[in-house]
């Protein structure tokens, strides 16, 4: 574990590209970094400088986003100072029908820094939530765009909430949200919880490269407490409750029902 200083100030320093270039330890991931003080969101940001042919791997980051999107059209709070906000540009070349795994992979990623920073162990929950003492702390928003069929580009959005107090979260979020200051008590310097983040992702992102799917499978099942256990989802508005039985190579998950038919689960509501 990196060792945290106790008494680093909750509310942190402003972000700088300076600061973020010299923690930053990765080879590809956030060599180029763009640091924005105010976005909408930086998915829309990111989407947009893709089409303008930004290289692989840009960072863009936010100190704030004034219309952070969560999955399902979810407003994602994002204040300023208190937490990661930020989306990274791929061009996977290969293996188009497996991109959900990289939403899977970006959790693992998340949940193995915060594990390698701080004493918790965040939980995964599929498909994008990262889960500490069953409140969200992090959140990946995998956004895609095809042209005549053929991907163009992929944008991964992360959300963590670093140093927030519960009176920093808005009454409505106040029960599900927490941020790793208020699970640790500790305050995790942003610029080298990105760093961790991004030199996770590359790695993981190396197994999906290289085709070893199983390697991110198995990461996320073990950090999965609702694996091989009774769940209950909603898709396109129907309820369904079976075992957690598998999460395929595709990042699908298959529920097994109580008539003993399996469900094979690629989205939910
Ligand atoms: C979710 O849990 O539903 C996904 C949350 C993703 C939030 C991040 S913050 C950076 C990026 N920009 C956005 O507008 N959303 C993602």
């Amino acid at each position: 574990m990196v060792p945290i200083k106790k008494n680093n100030p909750r509310i942190q320093n402003k972000l700088a590209a300076s600061v973020l270039r010299s923690h930053l330890q990765t080879k590809f991931i956030g060599k180029n970094i763009l640091v924005f003080d105010t976005a909408t969101s930086t998915n829309e940001l990111a989407k947009r400088l893709a089409k303008e042919g930004i290289q692989e791997g840009s960072l863009i980051i936010a100190e704030q986003q004034t219309r952070g999107r969560g999955r399902l059209k979810h407003a994602w709070h994002s204040p300023p100072k208190l937490g990661l906000w930020f989306s990274i540009l791929l061009y996977p070349k290969h293996d188009h029908e497996r991109l959900g795994l990289l939403s899977l992979l970006s959790g693992v990623a998340v949940r193995e820094a915060i594990a390698e920073l701080t004493p918790l162990q965040p939980a995964l929950k599929w498909p994008n939530d990262v889960l500490i003492n069953g409140k969200k702390a992090g959140g990946i928003l995998l956004e895609t765009e095809f042209t005549n069929a053929r991907l163009a580009f992929l944008v991964l959005g992360i959300g963590v909430n670093v140093s927030q107090s519960i009176e920093d979260f808005p009454l409505e979020l106040r029960g599900q949200a927490t941020s790793l200051y208020m699970e640790s008590g500790l305050c995790i310097e942003r610029a080298v919880l990105l760093n961790q983040i991004l030199l996770n992702l590359e790695e993981n992102y190396a197994h999906f490269q290289t085709r070893n799917f199983e390697i991110i499978t198995d990461k996320w099942k073990r950090r999965c407490p609702f694996f091989k256990n009774n769940i209950s989802i909603r898709q396109n508005g129907e309820e369904i409750a079976g075992i957690f039985e598998e999460l395929d190579t595709m990042g699908r998950m298959l529920i097994r029902l109580p008539s003993g038919e399996t469900r094979c689960i690629h989205s939910s509501d």
